[in-house]
This record gives structure tokens, C-alpha cells and sequence, in this order.
């Protein structure tokens, strides 16, 4: 099989594929905390809990988290009771505040409610702390709504499904409607937990283990040989540049300037060559203007580059003699001392720049 899977073909595939799956899921389900076994009515409020717990984490992180939850507030109605610092303390380590603070509030205007969740998607989905997916998971999983609720792992298996041919941020539409055709009227809780499990256990990102898939007969990407290359990727995201400068004040021994970067913030503490700050606009002027001492410097030719994780940066070397005494809040690093001076990586590579390029006599004339 060589081709994609349109919607739909998807739509006439349905049946055949529900069935397989929830046939898969009868015999592999894993046994989780939260979920009721087969035959047992599930508890809405321990799937909410569970879901808005698991929002962007992994099951394995979240299961002593629910243990506890549990323990300390069996009911709905306890955890409403219970102050905010406990629900905030209980959740330390899961994520952001703003998280636990929701799921309290929740709790409140349920317990408001008489206990008593509402199965309908879109009236759970105005509860704090309840986005799209965890209202869908809600009404699937704990009333058995036809309800397709779609994360990560969802997206991923229906987009190899489907074998798409762009991102999954740009198929959104596609795939909600496909997780919506295939949305069984009767057992759509089961339906999406066979998802989850499926996406967690054999469509992993990586390493798919398709000879265990129920859907591997309508699989798309299975049948293209290669299920891994899907979804496909979206060109990375252009990070911002930023620019600046560095000097390097050498005395006739070798030593040369160096300076220690604050205690927080990026590459907090390490050792740097004195420099400008780096900017996305560039020096207005000349970058000598920045210099630590007033010198005879002079441009190296080339730039030190290094990619951070929120931007890119480029920097430029300037080179002088310099024998006179270190400024305040700077110091001479021997340079059989670089190894074990303290550099960051950047700046390992703006010394070697400086020592390669430096070298030699004048380079370029002060820009
Ligand atoms: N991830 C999010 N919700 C889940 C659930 N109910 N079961 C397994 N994994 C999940």
C-alpha cells in the first residue's frame, strides 16, 4: 500500500476499525489508577482529576500525584473544602500554579453544583482549568458521550493513519475531523483510552511497533514502509539574532582580560571575555565603543556564532596589546589556564577565534 487515506476513506474504514481496536483494547488495556475496570461505572470526578493532571505530562510522573490526591480528598467535595495552599502544595513539582489554582476552583463551583460534573462537552469545556481536550476526554471517557478528544499522541497515530503530508500544527482541522469520524456512538470512553494506550506503547514517535497495531491494516504510513518519517516535520522556527562584541586584551606573556558573568541569568557565573551586551540591533557605531580599556584594537576577521535556545548569536573579536592593570571586575587568565578557567562554550570558541585569528599582525583596521 502506497498511498494516503482520505477522510473519507477513513469514514468507510470506521467500523472495521473501531471494532479492531476496541477488540485490542479488551485484551492489552493497561491497568491505570484512575480507570475503572471493565464492568465498574467510572467516577467523573477521579477521571477530571486524572485528566487535568496528566495535561502535559506523562503517566508515569502523574500516578503518585493522583495516589495522593485521592487519599487526601476522596470526593469532590473534600478537595473543594480543602484550603488552596494544600491543593498547591500537593501539586508541587506537576507544573504551574495556575494549574492548581484551576483545579480548585473547579472543584468549588462543582461541589456549588451538588457534586455533580456535567457530561456535556461544550458545558464542561467553561469549567477553570478545562480546554477542549480535557472536555472531549471527560465526556468520553466518564459518560460515555460520543466525544473525540484529541492530544499529542492522537494526533500523531491519526496523522500516520491518514499518512499526512504536512505538520500536524498545520492539519489541525483534518485531524480533529478525522477523530470525530471515527468517534464511536457507543463506547467512545473505551474508544479514546485504546488511542492513548496505542499512542503511548506501540505508535511511539519513534521506533513504532506496528506489528502489534490494531490499525496497522488501514494504516497509511505503515503501509508506506516508512511510519516513523509521520508525522512530518515543520521547518524550525527562525531564531532571533543577536549581535555583539568581545575584546581580547592580551599582555606580551599571553595573559589576557577576562571577567566573570552575574550569578543568574544566561551562562550564570561562568567566565567571559570583556564585551558588549548582545543586542538584536547591532552596535549603531562601532563595537570598540564598548571596550573595557582604551586600546589599539583591531576587527578579526570572521565572527564566533552560537545558537542558544531562544536565539542566535554572532559575535565579533577585537584584539589589542595591553600591559597595563586589569580594571575593576576583571582579571588575567594565563592561557595554559583556558581549559579550566571557567569559559562557556562561546566563549571558549571567542578565545580560540582570538588566539587563531590574532595572530600575525594586523588584520583589518579598527572599524
Ligand atoms: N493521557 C491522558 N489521559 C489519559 C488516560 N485517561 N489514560 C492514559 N493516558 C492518558
Amino acid at each position: 500500500m502506497n498511498h494516503h487515506l482520505s477522510l473519507a476513506g477513513l469514514e468507510e474504514k470506521r467500523d472495521a476499525i473501531v471494532a479492531r481496536t476496541l477488540q485490542w483494547w479488551d485484551g492489552a488495556r493497561r491497568s491505570l489508577a484512575w480507570r475503572a475496570e471493565p464492568g465498574e461505572a467510572p467516577d467523573p470526578y477521579r477521571v477530571w482529576l486524572s485528566e487535568v493532571l496528566l495535561q502535559q505530562t506523562t503517566v508515569q510522573a502523574v500516578s503518585p500525584y493522583y495516589r495522593a490526591f485521592i487519599e487526601k480528598w476522596p470526593t469532590v467535595e473534600d478537595l473543594a473544602s480543602a484550603p488552596i495552599e494544600a491543593v498547591i502544595s500537593a501539586f508541587a513539582g506537576l507544573g504551574y500554579y495556575s494549574r492548581a489554582r484551576n483545579l480548585h476552583a473547579c472543584a468549588r463551583e462543582i461541589a456549588r453544583r451538588g457534586g455533580r460534573f456535567p457530561s456535556d462537552e461544550a458545558v464542561l469545556r467553561a469549567l477553570p482549568g478545562v480546554g477542549a481536550y480535557t472536555a472531549a476526554a471527560i465526556a468520553a471517557i466518564a459518560f460515555d458521550r460520543q466525544a473525540a478528544p484529541v492530544d499529542g499522541n492522537i494526533a500523531r497515530i491519526l496523522a500516520r493513519l491518514m499518512r499526512l503530508e504536512t505538520p500536524i500544527m498545520e492539519s489541525r482541522n483534518v485531524i480533529a475531523s478525522a477523530a470525530k469520524a471515527l468517534a464511536p456512538s457507543r463506547r467512545a470512553g473505551d474508544f479514546a483510552q485504546a488511542l492513548m494506550d496505542i499512542g503511548a506503547t506501540l505508535c511511539r514517535p519513534r521506533n513504532p511497533d506496528c506489528s502489534a497495531c490494531p490499525l496497522r491494516p488501514d494504516c497509511a504510513a505503515s503501509g508506506s514502509g516508512a511510519p516513523e518519517a509521520y508525522p512530518r516535520k515543520g521547518a524550525a522556527k527562525a531564531k532571533p539574532r543577536r549581535m555583539g562584541a568581545v575584546f581580547f586584551a592580551h599582555r606580551r606573556d599571553g595573559a589576557f582580560l577576562a571577567r566573570r558573568r552575574p550569578p543568574k541569568g544566561l551562562l550564570a557565573a561562568t567566565v567571559e571575555l570583556p564585551g558588549t551586551p548582545w543586542t538584536g540591533d547591532g552596535p549603531g557605531g562601532s563595537w570598540a565603543e564598548g571596550a573595557p580599556i582604551a586600546a589599539r584594537w583591531r576587527r578579526l576577521p570572521g565572527a564566533v556564532e552560537q545558537v542558544f535556545t531562544h536565539f542566535a548569536l554572532s559575535l565579533e573579536v577585537y584584539a589589542a596589546p595591553y600591559e597595563g592593570a586589569a580594571p575593576d571586575h576583571h582579571f588575567w587568565v594565563a592561557q595554559d589556564a583556558v581549559p579550566e578557567a571557567g569559559f562557556s562554550n562561546v566563549m571558549r570558541k571567542a578565545v580560540a577565534h582570538a588566539l587563531e585569528r590574532g595572530r600575525g599582525g594586523p588584520a583589518e583596521p579598527l572599524s
